[in-house]
Formats: C-alpha cells, structure tokens, sequence
C-alpha cells in the first residue's frame, strides 16, 4: 500500500463507487435541513433519512459521499488526547432499496484490498452475533480465516444514532500491530486497547427507530456504510492519529508558526495546538454553512468552539487576533474538496474576526468582575463561577488558573452542580424536540397523481376535481357553506412555497362558486385548495379554477423584486450576503439575508437605488428549466443547504439577478412600477431584514405620506406642505421662547 494524500483518498473513494453505479452527491451542509432531532449533521447517512424511509424519493437509488460531519458530545476533552476531535470526514455508500450485503461487503473489500492494497491479514471484520449471512459472506465468498471474524454484541455491531434508520453492522478493522496492544492472548477486535481500529462500519439498515422505544421495519433494506476519512488517512500514511494526516497537519503547523512553539515538545502546549487546530477546521466549515455564533442551538456550539480555540491561542502566549490566519490555512487545504469555502472566504474570515474580538472583549470584562470579586481571598462561590460562565462567557477553567494564581480556591462542586443542572435543561428541551420530522403531513391523498401546474402561464384552466377532503375525511361531495379541501388534476393556483404565498380565487361550476381562501400542497406535490363552497360540488365534476388575478400580480411585483432585492444586497455589502428566508404576499416583500451589522443610510439607498434602475431598465424577466449544472455556470444563486433535483427553474431579470426559483414573477422588470424599502432590522444573530412595497403599495405609501403632510400643514396652519418644516422650526422656537417668558415671570413674581 502507498501513501496517499487525505485528498486523494478522498476521490479514489467516490470514483470507485461511481463505477460501481453510484450517484457521487456532494456532501450535504453541516446543518440538518427539516430534521429537529440533530443540532448539526454526525454522519453521512443523517441528511438522507428521509430517501431511507421512502419519504423522498432519492435522485438515484445508489449514491456516494463524502459527508462533512460534527460530533461534540466530548468536546471537553478535543486536545487532551490525539483521538478526540469534533470535525471529520465520513465516505459512504448507500443503497436504497437497492442492493444489499452480497454486494457491499464485497465491495469494501475490494476497495480496501484492491484499489489501497491493504495486506489482506491486517483487516479484521466483525459481525452482529446473530448476523450468520454476514459471517457467511465474509468467509465463504471473501475468504477471511474464521479466526480473523469476530462476532459482537448489540453495543458494538448495532448501529443507531438517534431517532431514525438503523439496523446491525459488519464493521471492518484495520490491525496497527503489537506495539500498540495490550499483549492479552485474546486481544482482538472489540478489545479496549488500541491495536484494532474500527475503519469501516457497514450497517444494513432494515429498522426505523422511531424515537419512542419502537422500531417499525423500513419497507426495503439499505446499506449505510460509513468510513472515517481521516482514520483511513492515518491507515494509508502510516501516522498514529489524525492531527499527523497530511491536511491537518499542515494547520497544526500554523499553529506552530504563529505561536513560535514546537509540536511535540511540551504536553500541556500539545493540548493547546490539538484543540487550536481542531476548533480552526470545525468552525470553518461551519460558517461556510451559514451558522453563526450565537447564544443558542448550533450557534452556540459554535460560538464554544471559537472561543475554546481563541482561549487556548492565549494559553500559548497568542496574544494577538489569529483565526482568521487559520481559516486561510484551513480553506487552502480544503479548497479541492470544498469550492464553497474559496467562494466564502471573506464571509466566514469576517464572522470569525468579530467573533474573536467580541470574546476578547469578553475576557477583559470577565477579568474585571472576577478581579472585583476576589479583593477579599478567600474561597470564589460556585454560583459565582458559573455566572461568570454563563452570562458573561468567561471560561471556568480561566477562573480557576487565575484563582490558582492568587493562590485562592473555587468552590467546584457548587459549579459542577449548576453545570449539571444546565445540561439536563438542555437534554430536556432537546427531548422536546426529538422525532418531529418523522411525522407525516397529515392527510394522504393515496392514488393520486401530482397536480399539474398551469399557474406560470395561466390565470385560469378546466380541471376535474379528484377529492374532496371535508372534516378531515375524504368525501365525495359537499354543499353550501361547507368548509373543505378541493384537488384537482390540474390548478393554475400557486401553493405556498419558498417563501411566496398560496393563491386565492375561485373554483366554478354553473352555478356554484368555491371561494379558496388557501393553497398548500403535499411533499408528493398534490396541491390542496382550502375555502367555502356556496353549492353542491362531487369528485368528478368538471370546474373553472381561477385565480385572483390583482393579488397574484401584486405577488409576482413583489417576488421579482426580492430578487433583485438580493442582487442589490450582494453588490453593496458583499457576497457573503445570503438569503435565510422570505415572504413573499399581496402587501410586501420580507427578505431576511446574513449579514452583521445594521445598514447605514448610504447602504440602503444604494440597495434601494439598483432595485429601482433594474425596475426602470425595463429588462425582461425569463423563467427556463435547465440541468442544474448549467444553471451552475449561469452563476444561478441557490439557497444554502437547499437540495435542487437534476433539473432546476432558473429566473433571470437583465443582467441583474439570476435565481434557482420556483415561484411566479411579472415578465418585464419595468412590471414592478417602484421600489421602496420601509424597514431594516435585525432578526437573530447574524440575520438581518428588509421589508420593502413594490408597485401600488409603493403609490399608497406615497398617499399616505400625503395625507400625513397634509395633516401636519393643516395643524400647522402651514397653508403650503413645501413649508411644513420651517413652519414646525418656527413652532417650535416660538414654544421655547414662550416657555422662557413664562419662566422669567413666574420667577419676578416670586422674588416680589
Ligand atoms: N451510519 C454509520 C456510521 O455513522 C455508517 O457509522
């Protein structure tokens, strides 16, 4: 075997899938999309829970990753020792219904044995106790001695991470030989020493666990398999652990260079190097996916990371800003594997900067209340402690060396107690939590197709109308003045989605009209018209759907412009602008998009000024679905974390603003009529937002300014609105001098 570089390791493995009939999928982002029970994605089967129970149908039933992935719970310990990191690398294969162990186990052999010429004899599987066709596999078709086969128990041949697919497992371990053992006869895989290390966990997933003790049985079974990319690296480099893997070692240096320590040469700055250089990769990527450090969720986490790595730059005597210096390390190494981070860079150097600033500031105020609190020696209260902790983001073992030095004492026990007390909070509002995105939409609608959209084009279309949902049932008829849920077969009514709200209007038939107040549709993409009948309508009839014409035209103005909205944005403040949510209705556009700080008045004139040039440019807007990878090139902006299948809708306005987008839009940028942004605030740490009126709305702000200055001129008995302000000054002037005569008079009288 050669050595191989982390990189090249990497794409060896995904291309050897891909010849076995594998879709490569680039790795999901670190945050889980539409799944409550994880805070941040741990393996690379996480973002795809949903293709193994069914729920979506997935873009291929064979695909390859390799997935980025966080795993914290030892967080505490990263730098301590040379295994325990928080950020890694998993390379996976998934069947989805597809094939199963026949294929898999042989596969990872070859891969291991063929493509890496691993020496057959150092690799070791080990299978469920009871799993006889896996034991099977692996000595009559691959022909590994029995001796070499371990059978192991639920704890380590089961593999369940939270709520979710799950099954046994066929683990692969590689055998690092003698001098890391513990000499015992009986040493083998499973053993607690550090001779065998687990490099490959096949788990035939066949079992939903459905976070309540239950486990429903997956319709079909699928192979999950899971290899740590940075441990097959340490195989393949001959390196004891991952900070010695060609990448990260080449950050560890920048820690070295900008520290001016040596690795190696002491065990307490070792720990400092360690967690500096594995809190530089986490974090990192995690900004590159959009988390921002804040006092909550993943925020949190993050925010924990960078402050135990700045912390740590200080134990070392860093006394300066450096982790913008390891990102660019960071970024370098990544790059071929990672383009966003090149693309991102300047965005994820900006929030790491503040964020190490604001901690710093953060230390200085710390120092201050504890200096205040230890005038008197003594012993520092454990309530103390973990209020420094917790409000003010002082680290307790900061406390502690500082105490030490003053040759004073914590009350531990007191702040190991709060601790606790904080994680079980913690544990149970996650609890809460857990499981949500297993549950379904509600009603099914079994044996219907996906609703035809006509909405782009139409206003108005011929539909039959397939159920009837009234009361929660599904019915075959209703009358006046039920409530219900109509389907049709085809529907020019936009349902709500990505931001922009469902369609009202009306479905008729001679003589009856249902007023539809709503329109959802279902993850199968059946569209779900909800209103009022005024007659009697039946599955089967044969209606006029039409949609409320002004309403959705004053939808598209909006929507247009919430693109351009977000050009203006990116042009202005830069490109580490992104969007993180939207609404798009009748009455404004509310665009929340990441950025730092409050816009200055220059910046939201200028934002405001290049929607309004793209407006009276006139250009026109066009709509197109092509490959994804040519919407690509187009430069098409995407929303992060978001999945597109393999065709995608590209809405491009002039030379302003190209979007994957579904939604409706007018045809001509000039449709919009004017732009006007009506508020700027921030909404959560990092996200700020924009609500802005297009078309009339834009006309009835004008009026309503009218009637306010109208107003003002008549109270003010201004006569001309041109002269209101000067007339307010004189006002004004006049009340002061008044109240000063009056002063003066009260105050002859008194001295009288
Ligand atoms: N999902 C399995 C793991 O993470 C492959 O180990």
């Amino acid at each position: 075997m050669e050595w191989t570089s982390l990189n090249d390791l990497r794409e060896k493995y995904l291309s050897f899938f891909e010849s076995k009939g594998h879709l490569r999928l680039p790795s999901f982002s670190l945050v889980p999309n539409n799944d409550k029970s994880l805070l941040l994605i741990n393996s690379g089967m996480a973002p795809m829970k949903k293709y193994f129970t069914g729920e979506i149908t997935p873009p291929s039933k064979r695909v390859t990753t390799c997935q980025k992935c966080i795993r914290t719970p030892d967080l505490e310990r990263v730098g301590h020792t040379a295994r325990h990191g928080t950020y890694f690398e998993m390379l996976g294969n998934f069947s989805f219904g597809d094939y199963f162990k026949n294929e898999a186990i042989p596969w990872a052999w070859e891969f291991l044995t063929e493509v890496l010429e691993i020496p057959k004899d150092l690799l070791w599987p080990s299978v469920y106790e009871d799993d006889d066709e896996a034991y099977a596999l692996w000595r009559d078709v691959i022909g590994v001695p029995e001796e070499h086969i371990v059978r192991l128990g639920k704890e380590d041949n089961f593999w369940e991470h939270g709520t979710g697919p799950c099954g046994p497992c066929s683990e692969i371990y590689f055998d690092r030989g003698e001098k890391y053992g513990c000499g015992s006869p009986d040493c083998k895989p499973g053993c607690d020493c550090d001779r065998y290390m687990e490099i490959w966990n096949n788990v035939f997933s066949q079992f939903n666990n459905m976070g309540d003790g239950t486990y429903t049985e997956l319709e079909h079974k699928n192979i999950d398999t899971g290899m740590g990319l940075e441990r097959l690296a340490c195989v393949m480099q001959g390196v004891d652990n991952m900070f010695e893997v060609d990448t990260v070692r080449n950050i560890l240096n920048q820690v070295c260079a900008i520290s001016g320590k040596t690795y190696g040469a002491d065990k307490e700055t070792d720990i400092s190097i360690r967690a500096i250089t594995d809190h530089a990769r986490a974090a990192t990527f995690m900004i590159s996916d959009g988390i921002i450090p804040s006092n909550e969720g993943r925020g949190y986490v993050l925010r924990r990371i960078i402050r135990r790595a700045v912390r740590h730059g200080k134990l070392i005597g860093i006394n300066r800003a450096f982790m913008t210096e390891m990102c660019d390390v960071v970024i370098r190494e990544n790059g071929p594997g990672y383009p966003e981070l090149i693309e991102k860079q300047d965005m994820i150097k900006k929030v790491i900067a503040n964020e190490e600033a604001n901690f710093s500031k953060t230390i200085d105020q710390g120092l201050a209340i504890l200096n205040d609190l230890t005038k008197n020696g003594g012993t520092l209260s454990g309530d103390d402690a973990f209020r420094l902790y917790d409000t003010y983001g002082f680290p307790f073992d900061l406390t502690r060396d500082i105490l030490a030095e003053k040759g004073m004492t914590v009350d531990e026990e007191t702040f190991q107690k709060r601790m606790q007390e904080q994680r079980e909070l913690a544990r149970s509002s996650r609890k809460a939590s857990d499981g949500e995105s297993w549950k379904s939409d509600g009603i099914s609608f079994d044996g219907i197709e996906k609703t035809v959209f006509a909405g782009y084009t139409e206003n108005t279309c011929e539909a039959k109308i397939l159920d009837i949902v009234c009361e929660g049932e599904h019915v075959a008829s209703i009358s006046a003045g039920q409530n219900a849920v109509l389907v049709l077969d085809k529907t020019p009514f936009y349902a709500e989605s990505g931001g922009q709200v469902g369609d009202t209007g009306t479905i008729c038939k001679a003589g009856t009209t249902f007023a539809v107040k709503d329109t959802q549709k279902t993850a199968a993409g059946i569209f779900t018209h909800s209103g009022t009948a005024d007659g009697t309508l039946s599955v089967g009839d044969v209606v006029t759907a039409e949609i409320n014409v002004a309403r959705r035209e004053a939808i598209r103005r909006n929507h247009t412009a919430a693109h351009l909205l977000q050009a203006g944005l990116r042009k202005v403040l830069g490109t580490h602008v992104e969007q993180a949510g939207q609404l798009v209705n009748e009455k404004t556009v509310r665009f929340d998009f990441t950025h730092f700080s409050a816009l200055s008045a220059d910046e939201l004139q200028a934002v405001e000024t290049f929607v309004n040039e793209a407006v009276l440019s006139a250009c026109n807007v066009h709509s197109k679905e092509m490959a994804i990878e040519e919407a690509k090139k187009l430069g098409a902006m995407a929303l992060f974390g978001e999945k597109y299948g393999k065709v995608v809708r590209v809405v491009t306005a002039g030379d302003y603003s190209v979007e994957f987008c579904g939604g409706t839009h007018v045809s001509n940028a000039g449709k919009i009529g004017l732009f006007r942004i009506i508020s700027e605030n921030g909404v959560a740490a990092g996200v700020r937002r924009i609500e802005a009126v297009t078309g009339f709305n834009t006309l009835a702000l004008l009026d309503h300014y009218k009637t306010v200055m109208t107003d003002t001129a008549a109270a003010l008995k201004a006569g001309n609105i041109e002269d209101i302000a000067t007339k307010a000054a004189q006002v004004s002037t006049q009340l002061k001098e008044n109240a000063r005569l009056v002063e003066c008079d009260i105050g002859r009288r008194q001295n009288r």
